[in-house]
């Protein structure tokens, strides 16, 4: 089931739909309980026929048997009924969180990467977690609980009314009064939830971010500094707690005094009716049995409208990421039947991360890069190589120009069609805590043999190492396994992208940690590998620049320089000063060793 088609501009009515293929099981939890209200009252009844008609009247010790009978088939008819209601409550309340969990975890993963750019890990964990659990207690509490406030203030009322009707009337004047309170704390209580709950989310991106960062923050000895960081966040997360405290407790004994004085105006009354002769002492039992099922069950509509409140913000919470759009990966209106001939050209292609108005971060970029061919990309940090690498499986959208790929315009391809074509290497690349073979293997859609996966990773120089670990290929990785050195990390990423056999290949600086002789091994390896394949390469050593067919260098976002390494050597420059600087450190070294 699609949930961001549940969603609807009424939170109630949101949360209604949600329960879609659940209505059947919440419905008839609804009826159990009604079933057990029922017994509930007629066992109030019961207690008054027994008083009035068996022991007022003297009747035979088998109407008195008749009458426990009743009282024992009531409870079991309560106790049964109330299992059954609960039953199905929470079989309702867990399925539907469960569906809405998996849902939010999936489309999270969905998002656009500009949204992941500004979104807090932390905050996202709480929505999926802390929130959707709120919305679960709501089906398997607050909900039934309304139906049974409901239920048992009907059944009760209405049974008072066929007693006295003027007692019944009595029985509820304060009702109003305890509804009036409810709503007024539901308000207050509902703003401040939503500042603890965001408060919280801050709380736990702190504290992962801190955990991720943990070494540097050991490497530069910033403990103090970060745990009064985190403190501090702590601090305010206590003190909106505190303040959400307060409300609710000014709410019980406000709310429990206005109930209090109701039972007592029942009782007394009741009391002076039954004295007077207006109502049997049997119907009196009976009506201060009934009285408590009407007003604590009002009293309970307050905690119940004030969960419901927390419930409602934390729908939102999860509702604000289901009507977030998710990158459309189908989208395009032309999908080839086969593989790309791996054709990309730049037409004049600016790009800014926001949007038209944002600033552009490349300019005017135009370049041709041939099947097969490989395009280098030099230039210094932060002047966009990785930003322009990522246009091309559309990770982000050019804001203007065109990007042709075999002639067609890149936004006409889905960018399922662009990603199974492409195979990326990112700047940092990241392993899961799995094995090093399901690493390797991951991001193929087939079963692949050991033997492929064992030429990818002789490909990426990484298989002697791989034996090199007592499990070898099984080893596990990460936390609970072997850590890897970062050079082991790329080239076990740069396997991952050999196995997917792409038909263009994207190395962002994925040579980075490996050392020069290594860095020449992974070249020739992937030189044959990509023979006929286009690949673009973001390094910083010239032997993997040299031999590409296309050089590009950026500047502030800007191509200032374009062509082989032979044109480029003889242009004075960006390219011709670095080849200099390196060639210079090289002899120097080779100097040194010899
Ligand atoms: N996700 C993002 N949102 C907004 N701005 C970004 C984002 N990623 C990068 N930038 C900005 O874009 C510019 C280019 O960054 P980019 O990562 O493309 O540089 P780079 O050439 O790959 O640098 P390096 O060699 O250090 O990897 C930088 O000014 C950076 O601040
Ligand atoms: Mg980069």
């Amino acid at each position: 089931m699609d949930i961001s088609e549940t969603l609807a501009k009424k939170r109630i009515v949101g949360l209604w739909r949600l329960l879609r293929g659940y209505y059947p099981q919440f419905i008839t939890a609804n009826l159990a309980l009604a079933v057990s209200a029922l017994s509930r009252t007629a066992t109030y009844l019961l207690i008054g026929y027994f008083v009035d008609q068996v022991l007022g009247q003297g009747k035979s010790w088998r109407s008195m048997l008749l009458v426990a009978l009743g009282f024992i088939g009531l409870a079991l008819l309560q106790g049964g009924f109330t299992f059954i209601s609960g039953w199905l409550a929470t079989r309702t309340a867990e399925g539907v969180a469960l569906r809405l969990r998996n849902y939010v975890y999936d489309h999270i993963q969905r998002l656009s990467f500009a949204f992941h750019d500004k979104t807090r890990t932390g905050e996202l964990i709480q929505r999926s977690t802390s929130d959707v659990e709120a919305v679960r207690r709501f089906y398997q509490d607050q909900a039934m609980s309304i139906g049974r406030i409901l239920l048992l203030f009907i059944i009760n009322f209405i049974a008072i009314w066929r007693l006295n009707s003027q007692l019944a009337l009595i029985s509820v004047v304060a009702v109003p009064a305890l509804v009036l309170i409810s709503f007024f704390f539901f308000k207050r209580i509902s703003d401040q939830y939503e500042r603890y709950q965001e408060q919280d989310a801050i709380v736990s991106s702190t504290l992962q971010e801190n955990l991720y960062g943990v070494r540097v923050v050991k490497a530069f000895a910033r403990q103090d500094y970060e745990k009064e960081k985190f403190n501090a966040v702590s601090w305010l997360k206590y003190q909106l707690g505190r303040k959400l405290i307060f409300f609710h407790s000014l709410f019980w004994p406000g709310s429990d005094l206005i109930a209090g004085f109701q039972m007592l105006t029942g009782y007394v009354l009741g009391g002076i009716m039954a004295m007077k002769g207006v109502i049997s002492i049997g119907d009196y039992l009976a009506y201060i049995g009934m009285l408590v099922y009407i007003i604590w069950p009002m009293r309970n509509l307050g905690r119940v409208i004030v969960q419901t409140s927390t419930a409602l913000v934390s729908y939102d919470r999860v509702a604000t990421i289901i009507r977030e759009n998710k990158e459309p990966l189908d989208e395009g209106d032309y999908l080839p039947d086969g593989p790309t001939r791996g054709d990309v050209k730049f037409e004049h292609v600016t790009f800014s991360y926001d949007g038209e108005e944002g600033i552009p971060i490349l300019h005017d970029i135009s370049f041709h890069c041939r099947p097969g061919q490989t395009v280098a990309l030099l230039g210094a940090s932060g002047s966009g190589k990785t930003t322009l690498v990522n246009l091309l499986p559309r990770f982000y959208t050019y804001t203007s120009g065109h990007i042709l790929l075999d002639g067609v315009e890149l936004k006409r391809y889905p960018r399922s069609y662009l990603r199974s074509q492409m195979a990326f290497v990112e700047q940092e690349p990241f392993l899961f805590s799995r094995t090093i073979r399901e690493n390797i293997a991951y991001g193929v859609n087939r079963e692949v043999s050991e033997a492929e996966i064992i030429e990818a990773a002789k490909a990426a120089a990484i298989h002697d190492s791989i034996l090199s670990f007592p499990q070898g290929y099984n080893t596990l990785v990460g936390e609970r396994g072997v850590t890897l050195s970062g050079g082991q990390k790329q080239r076990i990423a740069i396997a991952r992208a050999i196995l997917r056999d792409p038909r263009i290949l994207i190395l962002d600086d994925a040579t980075s940690s490996v050392d020069a002789e290594t860095e020449e091994m992974i070249q020739q390896a992937l030189q044959r590998l990509m023979a006929g394949r286009s690949t673009f390469v973001i390094a910083h050593r010239f032997q993997t620049v040299m031999d590409a067919d296309l050089i590009i260098v950026l500047e502030k976002g800007a191509i200032v320089q374009m062509g082989d390494h032979e044109t480029l050597i003889q242009q004075p420059g960006f390219y011709h000063d670095i080849y200099e600087l390196q060639s210079r450190v090289d002899e120097a070294m080779s100097k040194d060793l010899a």
